[in-house]
């Protein structure tokens, strides 16, 4: 790959041109050796790369963790709402980067923020049945009698019938935890509405068997360990 293409690949606060006006000024080396003309072909998973000092690893894709708050859209442009683009750090920012699935404005939890189209497409295929996994708070009580009535398939509104869902009850009878493996629009809200009931607060605190991270603030974000990518998949 062009020694310009690849850094600007890697660090999106970089464009093309001031890569070429970086390495212009000797701040471009490969392999500990200044390299002033942009257009030399490295080797990315083998040449180290430097800007200014600092090394530039190579990634193919980015998966990063989003803990979401209200209030902001699972959309790459919005002109009215802020986006969860805009909450991604400038270090972990690349070209190409996009919400893989969406939650309601004024749900909170994860979101997977990844430039990977062929993982997004994966985690979101309706065959995949990949889990995701709510905390739900709702209106109403949520009683024992509904734990079947949801692991059997429940029928929503519009004619619709959902894949068995796995409903927990806690203490507090009005939380639970609810997995559903497929994302019908809405879905969780109306499933609760089918059942007479009315969600009023709604958090993904799951994906595949890769788990929310208690630390991680509303608003924050970490990358995904690529040893952890693969739990996003599975069942
Ligand atoms: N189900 C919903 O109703 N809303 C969400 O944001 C996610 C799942």
């Amino acid at each position: 790959m062009r020694l310009d293409r690849f850094i600007a690949s890697q660090k999106a606060e970089l464009s093309r041109s001031d890569v070429k006006e970086l390495c212009r000024k000797g701040q471009v080396t490969v392999n500990g050796e200044t390299v002033r003309r942009p257009d030399v072909q490295i080797n990315e998973s083998g040449d180290e790369v430097r800007v200014s000092g600092e090394a530039v690893g190579y990634r193919e894709h980015i998966y990063i963790m989003l803990n979401k708050p209200k209030g902001v859209v699972c959309a790459t442009r919005d002109g009215l709402s802020q986006t969860v683009l805009e909450l991604i750090p400038p270090e972990l920012r690349r070209r190409g980067l996009f919400p893989a699935g969406r939650l309601d404005k004024d749900t909170e939890g994860f979101v997977l923020i990844t430039d990977d189209g062929a993982l997004a497409h994966k985690m979101l295929s309706p065959k995949s049945h990949v889990p995701k996994t709510y905390l739900v708070g709702t209106a109403y009580p949520v009683t024992e009698e509904l734990v079947p009535a949801f692991a059997v398939g429940l029928a929503i509104d519009g004619g619709e019938t959902c894949l068995p869902a796995q409903l927990t009850l806690s203490e507090d009878p009005f939380r639970c935890t609810l997995t559903i493996h497929e994302g019908k629009f809405h879905q969780v809200k109306r499933m609760f509405e089918a059942v007479g009931n009315r969600v009023t607060s709604l958090k993904r605190i799951s994906i595949g068997r890769l788990a929310l991270d208690e630390n991680l603030p509303l608003g924050g974000c970490l990358e995904i360990l690529h040893k952890d990518v693969e739990k996003l998949l599975s069942c």
